[in-house]
């Protein structure tokens, strides 16, 4: 009995084997085209690409495993959250997907909230309205693409447009149902409400399930195109937040991560739906049943030391990679950066913010300052700005007994302890880590019975094999530095406006 994950990112897309422990057996990734951006601030892909790269990751992942596919007893999916994939009647692509990170929608979003009402709207979805999320983007195809509107037959997210591929199941599951803001995330199910605000059909959604249900099985044609063998059962899967968190153990209330790739993304797991009164903090369907998560999103947290890397990256021995020369200089900086702060908002920022128009700021610099102190900086920026979402989480009474670190955040000794340092707790990281796809193969497992239920499925396989603990000095100045870093935004606000 072996199970396959599948996750449909951005990059790319990654096929995981594991055995019937939970044991990686090989692994596969097949790159997605570069996301296209016909106009600013727009991000779209197209998914016959997505479909192109999982019939290649899925033979490769087999082959390297030396696995047939007579030995893959279930199989489920994750990805990218939030975009819009739209069919026509006979499951055609009618446009290119409008995915998560695309910023077109702010129209749409404030007209979602006039005509809802924000409180009304954190009532039925337990979320405001946001650039990233579907129904937004739903929205402005009515309105500016109507021709194309009134074709549609089917609405999916994007991982759920590769069960369709797979199997020819229209299905999706609660936790990435959750990030479409026509989802009843208190009650598990499609609003009807924002269904009717909406002017949306039930007929053009999915199926929902819970993360662990078999949504269906492999066809005959799908099996044709991916080398699997047709019945194999699909279990429903989770958006790659939530999938990520169970292939990190964060499945029971008081477990939080802190995953620093791209983007940085602070998870916890909750008896019940907390909602943010001031919608901060995403607040969706876990993909454990009966459980729910919030989680704050920094957008652009690995991101800002790429772009540094990229812009301004260090010389020097070239035996090092670039990444590593910047981080064994900032070694070398003190704690604190001797006073140099860096607001991570080269993206527009999530939470705490909800502000697209924020912008990346590197303050107080002197002339004493040298790259090491600037690399430092934004270690402890991007570190800030998760804190931003702890103190969220402490604001709304929502547990933290432990933090596991994820992502490459979690790679580096430097960044491990600036994040022990700047949370004031102790980290730790995992054994393994293999990101949203080990998370599902995890899911499939419960779904064909090889594990009893989601907990008992990470209990048995995610192992912490470090924990790293706060230098008591550190915490100190870090709690000063981080109530200066706390006032940036507000200071810089108007300044990023007026800037031309
Ligand atoms: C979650 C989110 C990202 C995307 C892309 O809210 O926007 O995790 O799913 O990975």
């Amino acid at each position: 009995m072996k199970l396959l994950g599948i996750d449909i990112g951005t990059g790319g897309t990654r096929a995981v084997l594991l055995d019937r422990d939970g044991r990686l057996l090989s692994s596969a990734t097949a790159a997605h085209l570069p996301f296209a951006s016909p106009h600013a601030g727009w991000a779209e892909q197209n998914p016959c690409d997505w479909w192109a790269a999982v019939c290649s990751a899925i033979p490769e992942c087999l082959a390297r495993g030396k696995t047939a596919a007579s030995e893959i007893s279930g199989i489920a999916l994750t990805g990218q959250m939030h975009g819009l994939v739209l069919l026509d009647q006979d499951g055609r692509v009618l446009r290119p997907s409008i995915i998560w990170c695309d910023q077109r929608t702010e129209v749409e979003c404030r007209e979602i909230t006039e005509k809802i009402g924000a409180a009304r709207l954190l009532e039925l979805t337990a979320n405001p309205a946001l650039t990233n999320f579907t129904l937004p983007k739903i929205w402005w195809m009515q309105k500016h693409e109507p021709e194309i509107w009134a074709r549609a037959g089917a609405i999916l997210l994007p991982k759920d447009y590769i069960r369709l591929r797979l199997s020819g199941t229209c299905a999706t599951d609660v936790a990435d149902a959750s990030g479409t803001l026509l989802f009843d995330v208190a009650n598990r199910q499609w609003s009807r409400p924002m269904m009717e605000a909406s002017r949306l059909s039930q007929d053009l959604l999915p199926t929902v399930f819970e993360s662990c249900e078999i949504s269906g099985h492999v066809s005959e044609e799908g099996a044709r195109a991916t080398g699997l063998r047709a019945g194999i059962p699909i279990v429903a899967g989770a958006g790659d937040q939530a999938a990520g968190a169970v292939g990190m153990g964060i499945v029971r209330p008081g477990a939080v991560s802190a995953t620093i790739g791209t983007s940085g993304v602070v998870f916890a797991a909750t008896a019940g739906p907390v909602r943010d009164p001031a919608g901060r903090i995403h607040t969706f369907c876990h993909a454990v049943p009966q459980r729910w998560h919030v989680m704050g999103v920094t957008q652009a947290a690995g991101y800002s030391l790429r772009w540094f890397r990229d812009q301004f990256g260090a010389t020097g021995d070239p035996a090092q990679g670039a990444y590593e020369r910047l981080m064994t200089e900032a070694s070398a900086a003190p704690a604190g950066s001797d006073g140099l702060l860096w607001a991570p908002y080269l993206m527009g920022e999530r939470t705490p913010h909800l502000d697209p128009h924020a912008r990346g700021a590197l303050v107080g610099i002197s002339a004493a300052h040298t790259r090491a102190h600037v690399t430092r900086a934004i270690l402890e920026g991007v570190a800030f700005s998760l804190r931003d979402t702890l103190t969220i989480f402490a604001e709304l009474k929502i547990p933290v007994e432990s933090i596991r670190l994820g992502g490459g955040g979690a790679r580096g000794a430097l960044w491990r302890q600036v994040q022990a340092d700047v949370y004031g707790m102790p980290v730790g990281v995992l054994d393994v880590e293999e990101g949203p796809a080990y998370g599902a193969a995890l899911l499939a497992g419960v779904g064909v019975g090889n594990w009893t239920s989601v907990e008992n499925a990470s209990d048995a396989t995610v192992r912490v094999s470090q924990r790293i603990k706060p230098d008591a000095q550190h915490v100190a100045l870090m709690n000063r530095q981080y109530g200066a870093y706390r006032k940036l935004y507000r200071a810089l606000r108007d300044i990023w406006r007026d800037a031309v």
